[in-house]
Formats: C-alpha cells, sequence, structure tokens
C-alpha cells in the first residue's frame, strides 16, 4: 500500500516573498490526512526560507533539480548535500522542460537519481512521450528506453522510497491533459516494465504519479485510474486554494 503523492512543481515561478505567502495559504487551505503527502517544489533560492515556513506544517520540500557530484568545480550547479541541508525530503529528476531546454539526457538522469539516493533524497523522475513520438507510434519505446535508463543499476531495495511522474510532453502547460485511458495505459506499461526488471512489490511499492495540466476540476478522475498513486502539479499548484482543492480530493491509500 502506497500513500497518495501530490507534488507542486512551481518552476521558474515565486521570489522569497511569493514563496512564503503561498505556503502559507497552503497551511491554511490544506487538511493533512495519513495517507496523503502533500509537497511543494520551490525554485532553488526560495528553498532555505519555505523549508523553514513549512517545518511544522507536515507540507514537504522538493528541489527542482539536483547535480550528481557532492561539492566543486562545478559553477552554478547545486548537490543533494545542499538539498539536504535546506531541509529537501524529494527532489523532481528529468522534467521535460531540462530535457527541452538544459541538454538532460537519460544519462544524466540515472546519475542524478544515484545522486539523490546517496543522499536520502526520494526521487521523483519525469518521463514522457512528445506529441510526435506519441503520433508516431512511439509511446511505449519512449517510456521504456526512458525508464530502463533511468534505473539501470539499481535494486530493489533501492526503490523503498522511490516515484516516478508519467508526464506527456503534450499535455504540459497546454492545457490539454492525457486521457483518463491514455494515463492509465501508460502508468500500467510502466509498472509492468519495472515487474519485469525487478518484482511485483518492488514495481507496486513505486509511486507513479501523473502530471501534465492537472487541476482541481479534472483531478478526480485521474486519481481514480488503479495504477495512478498522485499527482505532479505545475501551473495550479501556484493557486493555493485551488492545490489544496486537488490536495482534497485524493484518495488515502492505494
Ligand atoms: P502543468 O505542469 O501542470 O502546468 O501542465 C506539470 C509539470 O510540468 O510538472
Amino acid at each position: 500500500m502506497t500513500n497518495t503523492l501530490i507534488v507542486g512543481n512551481w518552476k521558474m515561478n515565486n521570489a522569497v516573498p511569493e514563496s512564503l505567502m503561498l505556503v502559507a495559504g497552503l497551511e491554511a487551505h490544506i487538511k493533512q490526512s495519513p495517507n496523503v503527502d502533500v509537497v511543494v517544489a520551490p525554485t532553488f533560492t526560495s528553498l532555505y526560507s519555505v523549508g523553514i515556513a513549512i517545518a511544522d506544517s507536515g507540507i514537504k520540500l522538493a528541489a527542482q533539480d539536483i547535480f550528481w557530484e557532492e561539492k566543486g568545480a562545478y559553477t552554478g550547479e547545486i548537490s543533494g548535500t545542499f538539498l539536504k541541508d535546506v531541509g529537501c525530503e524529494y527532489v523532481i529528476i528529468g522534467h521535460s522542460e531540462r530535457r527541452k531546454y538544459f541538454g538532460e539526457i537519460n544519462e544524466t538522469v540515472n546519475k542524478k537519481i544515484y545522486a539523490a539516493l546517496r543522499n536520502a533524497l526520494i526521487p521523483i523522475v519525469c518521463v514522457g512521450e512528445t506529441l510526435a513520438e506519441r503520433e508516431g507510434g512511439k509511446t511505449f519505446d519512449v517510456l521504456e528506453k526512458q525508464v530502463k535508463s533511468a534505473v539501470a543499476g539499481f535494486q530493489p531495495k533501492d526503490f523503498e522510497h522511490f516515484a516516478v511522474a508519467y508526464e506527456p510532453v503534450w499535455a504540459i502547460g497546454t492545457g490539454k491533459n492525457a486521457t483518463e485511458e491514455q494515463i492509465e495505459e501508460s502508468h500500467k506499461f510502466i509498472r509492468n516494465m519495472l515487474a519485469k526488471l525487478y518484482d511485483a512489490p518492488t514495481a507496486n511499492n513505486i509511486q507513479l504519479l501523473y502530471g501534465g495540466s492537472v487541476k482541481a476540476s479534472n483531478c478526480k478522475d485521474i486519481y481514480k485510474q488503479p495504477n495512478v498513486n498522485g499527482l505532479l502539479v505545475g501551473g495550479a499548484s501556484l493557486d493555493a486554494k485551488g492545490f489544496a482543492d486537488i490536495v482534497a480530493q485524493a484518495p488515502g491509500q492505494k
């Protein structure tokens, strides 16, 4: 049985004052449940202040990226040690925007997952096909390649705390979300692949999240899909009431 995991990915929005206002709103509106984990992913510069602000709230902290080395001459990068130091418990890895704009590839995603686990950070690994790949009938090939290379070299014990987010690139920030059938089909494919690579208990323990234009008005049917264990929410996580409404509709354990 896994908890429902709901992650708000703030992307490059909210300086420190706005971040603090948003978490104050979340604390006011979110009713905590033992079966639902709520996580926010502010920008690097807001992590420290948000971490302090949410310390006693039950809301957890995620970073939007990580570098695979711990320290040294890597200008502009942030290590897992530093993320842990400011209170992060989760880290988003391989988001499609990082793949599209910043040269993230499957091999670097794999190295970043190692770095996360080394620092006891829970990875939220993003995978998903582009529109051209879907229209070309390549969705499952893409997912297989992304998932297999992400988890290369890991053992079942590494998946005790682990999330994979299926985010079809064409559904991110576009207002078009995938149909429930498309979501369940991809989630089931990923679950079965993980079960084949490892074993069924390991695969069932991995939280499979859906992301792409999720909002309070469409989350209910997505939650209902048997292989959906949570959501990765972008745009709609920037509004405290809207995000709290998404959390309020979450089912308990699956
Ligand atoms: P969106 O973003 O909810 O704004 O589509 C989701 C994501 O990129 O994680």
